[in-house]
């Protein structure tokens, strides 16, 4: 069975962590799933680690809908949620709507992400009435990478911490069913979760968030550009599949491949 909203309340009163991982096409959304994490999110991050982009800006809406597909159709039990790239939801309320509702209709999602604090309360609630459910992304907002001056942590200064701890309750009340909180210190994280009925799903927000999430390749050793402070790199498939294809090469140079278990007679 689909893991749903109601799941994500239900482990937030149980004090069962959730698990979100990133996956962007078929065979890793496979993956993702018979690992049984809960939610694998499409991120916009397939900009920089699958298309090789500097930053998650130009991913366009096609493009997003393209891999969400893939992963839709991978899926058994995971929630799918297709993260809105730049510029789909910050226009207008329609453009949001139409572009949130491409995510659900064609792409196969359960939900949708969208990034930003109190200016976006208004998209939240205006998906929210029409039955998407939205999680909201506050802290390190990478689409507000030129206004933040860089991928820095958020949230240092008292006022800043304040500001943020109030955009998280007016997200709550917009009706996002859970918020990722990205990069910001851990006790600021841990007053944000304890202040919301919502669970919060952390990524360089400390332990004491209600669930953590990471990029997929981060994980899987599968993007060298740079490891960001809060990623665990678990396995180097990098290095596994340049060894493996140096094995093949070299079978195929000396002839030792195809054997004959691989030919017709
Ligand atoms: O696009 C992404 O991968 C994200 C996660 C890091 C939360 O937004």
């Amino acid at each position: 069975m689909k893991i749903t909203v109601n799941d994500f309340y239900k482990k937030k009163r149980a004090g069962q962590k959730i698990t979100m991982l990133t996956a962007y096409d078929y065979p890793t959304a496979q993956m993702v799933d018979e690992a049984g994490i809960d939610a694998i999110l499409v991120g916009d991050s397939v900009s920089m680690v699958v298309q090789g982009i500097e930053n998650t800006l130009p991913v366009t809406m096609e493009e997003m809908i393209y891999h969400t597909k893939m992963v839709a159709r991978a899926v058994k039990t995971s929630m799918v949620i297709g993260d809105m790239p730049y510029l789909s939801y910050q226009i207008n309320r329609e453009e949001a709507l139409r572009n949130a509702g491409r995510f659900i209709k064609e792409a196969g999602a359960q939900a949708v992400k969208l990034e930003g604090g109190r200016e976006v309360a208004e998209v939240v609630s205006a998906l929210t009435r029409a039955e998407i459910p939205v999680m909201a992304h506050i802290g390190l907002t990478p689409q507000a990478l030129h206004r933040m001056g860089g991928f820095k942590v958020q949230g240092r200064s008292q006022e800043a911490a304040a500001r943020l701890l109030e955009d998280a309750r007016i997200l709550e009340d917009a009706g996002a069913f859970a918020m990722v909180v990205e990069a910001v210190p851990a006790e600021l994280a841990k007053q944000v979760t304890e202040s919301l009925a919502i669970p919060t799903i952390g990524i360089g927000a400390g332990v004491n968030c209600d669930g953590q999430v990471l990029v997929l390749h981060d994980l899987l050793g599968l993007f060298e550009r740079f490891l960001p402070k809060f990623a665990k790199r678990y396995v180097n498939l990098k290095e596994i599949g340049v060894d493996a294809i140096r094995a093949y090469r070299r079978e195929v140079e000396e002839g030792a491949f195809p054997g004959p278990e691989h030919s017709f007679s």
